[in-house]
C-alpha cells in the first residue's frame, strides 16, 4: 500500500528563477561561487524549485547548474532547455547530480513569434514541442513545459499546445506572459479557458511565469493562482529581463497576509526574505528602493505624526505584516567599537544570518575596522559587512596598504596608493591625477597593477542614514571584452570606489594566472 499522501491542494509552489531569468537581466551576471551562495539561501528559504539555469547558454552556466545540482538538497533543481536534443541532454546532464531533478522545456507558439523569430508553422511548433518533451521524459520523470509568448498567443492555438503537451508527458504547464502585457482580468480567463478546453489539465500542475512591463507581475499572478495556477515563478527582488519578473517576496507575503481570501498558501519561510534579499541585492549590485513593498528599508518605516500614535496604541492600524514576519528584526541594540565577538555574533544570528567561522572572522574584522571610524554600527551596516564577508574580494594578489586623495573645487585631483603585491612579497607606489577623486584612485590602482579596465558603471548606496553612514560602491567594468563586478564598503566612498575597482582587478588577475597556468601545463603536456 503507497504511504505517500496526497498533494495539498491549496499549496502553490514557488519555483525560484533568480539564477536563470534574474541573472538574464544586464548587469546581473553572476559568478559559480555567487551562484552557489544564492542557491543556499534559496534551500534556506524553503523554495520548492530552483531553477539554476540555461545550461545550453554557455560552459559557465552548465557548470552553476551543475555545481548547484550536485550541492543542494531540498528544493527541485531544474534547467531550462529549447525543445531541441542538444540542449535537452545538456540540462539533463546538469541537473541529473540532484536529489530532484527536473527539465524545463520551451517554444515560442504566439503568432509574431512564429512569424518573425521561429518561422514555424503552427504544426511545427506542436510537433517541436512535443518531441522535445518525450524526449525530456526518457530522461527525466518531472518535465515542465512552457509555450513562451503565451499571452499573446490564440487561445484555441495555445489549448492545442497544451493538450499537445500534456498527451507527450508534460508534468507541470507554464504559462508565461513573456513581454509582460496581459492584465488581471484577462490573465484569468486564459487559464479559466485552457481549464475548460484541454482534457487532462487538472492531472498536470499549471505554473504562472510573468514579467514586469506594466507592473502587473504580481497581481498577473495572483490572478492566475485565483484561476486554478498552483506555481508561481518568480525571482528574488523581482530582478529579470527588462523591469523584471514577478517579485518572489511581494507575492509570497501576499498569499500569506491574503490567505484567507486566496484559500491558498506556500511553503516559504517568511522570516528569511529579508536576508536572502539583501544577498541578492548585495552580489547583483541591484539595490533595492527604500520604498519596495516587503523588503525596502522603508517598508516598516512610520514618519507621520498621526501614525505612529496609531502604532503606539495598536500595531495593526497601519500595519499589515509585521517586520519580523519577512525578516526585519530591527532593535535599539546598538553595536560600537567595545561590542566583543560574542555580542557581534548574537546579532548577526538575529538578524537572519548564517556565516561559518571564517566568515564570521572575517565580518568580525571588518566591523572593527568600522567601528574606528563610526560611533554608532547600525543593523543595516552589520548586513552590509556580512553579505560581503563571504571572502570573494579576499585574498587577491593586491592588497592596499595606503590610499592618499587630493581634490578640491579648482584643483587637479590627484590620489597616491600604496599596494603590497603578495606574490612578490614587495610593496609598490603609485600616483595619478583624473578628473575626480575616484578617477585619480582608479588610475593610480591601474598604473600600480598594470591591469587597465573599462569602468562601464558606477553605483554608490548609502547603508545607513547620517553623514557617518557607510557608503557601498558596486562598479562594473569590461576586461578583454568581458564584465566584472566588484564592490567596496567603506565610510569614505572615494575609499569604497577604490576597494571595489582592486577587487575586480584581483580578480582579473586570479583569472590570468590560471590561464598562464592552463597554457603552460598544456604546452608540458
Ligand atoms: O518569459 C518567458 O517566457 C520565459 C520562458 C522561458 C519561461 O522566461
Ligand atoms: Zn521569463
Amino acid at each position: 500500500m503507497s504511504t505517500s499522501a496526497r498533494p495539498d491542494p491549496d499549496k502553490v509552489m514557488i519555483f525560484d528563477t533568480t539564477l536563470r531569468d534574474g541573472e538574464q537581466a544586464p548587469g546581473c551576471s553572476m559568478t559559480e561561487r555567487e551562484k552557489l551562495r544564492v542557491a543556499h539561501a534559496l534551500a534556506e528559504l524553503n523554495v520548492d524549485v530552483i531553477e539554476a539555469g540555461f545550461p545550453a547558454a554557455s560552459p559557465g552556466d552548465f557548470d552553476a547548474v551543475q555545481a548547484i545540482a550536485g550541492s543542494i538538497s531540498g528544493p527541485v533543481i531544474c534547467g531550462l532547455a529549447r525543445c531541441n536534443p542538444e540542449d535537452i541532454e545538456k540540462a539533463w546532464h546538469a541537473v541529473r547530480a540532484a536529489q530532484r531533478h527536473r527539465i524545463h522545456v520551451f517554444v515560442a507558439t504566439s503568432a509574431i513569434h512564429r512569424e518573425y523569430k521561429l518561422q514555424m508553422a503552427k504544426e511545427e511548433i506542436i510537433k517541436n514541442a512535443v518531441e522535445g518533451v518525450k524526449l525530456a521524459r526518457r530522461y527525466c520523470e518531472d518535465v515542465e513545459f512552457s509555450p513562451e509568448d503565451a499571452s499573446r498567443t490564440e487561445l484555441d492555438f495555445l489549448a492545442e499546445v497544451v493538450t499537445a503537451v500534456i498527451e507527450a508527458g508534460a508534468t507541470t504547464v507554464n504559462i508565461p506572459d513573456t513581454v509582460g502585457y496581459t492584465v488581471p482580468g484577462e490573465f484569468r480567463e486564459v487559464f479559466a479557458y485552457l481549464r475548460k478546453h484541454v482534457p487532462g489539465i487538472d492531472a498536470i500542475r499549471l505554473s504562472v511565469h510573468c514579467h514586469d512591463d506594466l507592473g502587473l507581475a504580481v497581481a498577473n499572478s495572483l490572478a492566475a493562482v485565483e484561476a486554478g495556477a498552483r506555481q508561481i515563478e518568480c525571482t528574488i527582488n523581482g530582478i529579470g529581463e527588462r523591469a523584471g519578473n514577478c517579485s518572489l517576496e511581494e507575492v509570497v507575503m501576499a498569499l500569506k497576509v491574503r490567505e484567507p481570501y486566496f484559500g491558498a498558501h506556500t511553503g516559504i519561510d517568511s522570516r528569511r526574505l529579508y536576508p536572502t534579499s539583501r544577498l541578492v541585492s548585495s552580489i547583483t549590485g541591484m539595490h533595492v528602493p527604500r520604498n519596495k513593498a516587503v523588503v525596502g528599508e522603508n517598508a516598516f518605516a512610520h514618519e507621520a505624526g498621526i501614525h505612529q500614535h496609531g502604532m503606539l496604541r495598536h500595531h495593526a492600524t497601519y500595519e499589515i505584516m509585521r517586520p519580523e514576519d519577512v525578516g526585519i528584526s530591527r532593535s535599539n541594540l546598538v553595536l560600537g567599537k567595545h561590542s566583543g565577538r560574542h555580542a557581534f555574533r548574537e546579532r548577526v544570528k538575529q538578524l537572519g544570518f548564517r556565516l561559518d567561522d571564517a566568515e564570521l572572522s572575517r565580518a568580525f574584522k571588518e566591523f572593527k575596522k568600522v567601528a574606528d571610524r563610526k560611533k554608532d554600527i547600525f543593523d543595516a551596516d552589520i548586513e552590509a559587512l556580512v553579505v560581503n564577508a563571504d571572502g570573494t574580494g579576499t585574498p587577491g594578489r593586491w592588497q592596499m596598504r595606503e590610499l592618499h586623495i587630493t581634490a578640491g573645487t579648482g584643483t587637479i585631483a590627484a590620489a597616491a596608493v600604496k599596494l603590497d603585491d603578495t606574490e612578490n612579497d614587495r610593496s609598490i607606489e603609485e600616483a595619478a591625477v583624473g578628473d575626480g577623486p575616484v578617477a585619480a584612485a582608479f588610475k593610480a590602482l591601474e598604473r600600480a597593477t598594470g591591469v587597465t579596465l573599462k569602468l562601464k558603471n558606477f553605483d554608490l548606496r548609502s547603508v545607513t542614514l547620517g553623514d557617518d553612514a557607510q557608503g557601498e560602491v558596486t562598479v562594473t567594468v569590461e576586461y578583454n571584452g568581458q564584465p566584472f563586478r566588484g564592490q567596496g564598503l567603506s565610510t569614505d566612498i572615494v575609499e569604497a570606489g577604490a576597494r571595489a575597482y582592486l577587487e575586480v582587478i584581483n580578480r582579473v588577475s586570479r583569472r590570468h594566472q590560471a590561464a598562464k597556468t592552463d597554457t603552460q601545463e598544456a604546452a608540458s603536456a
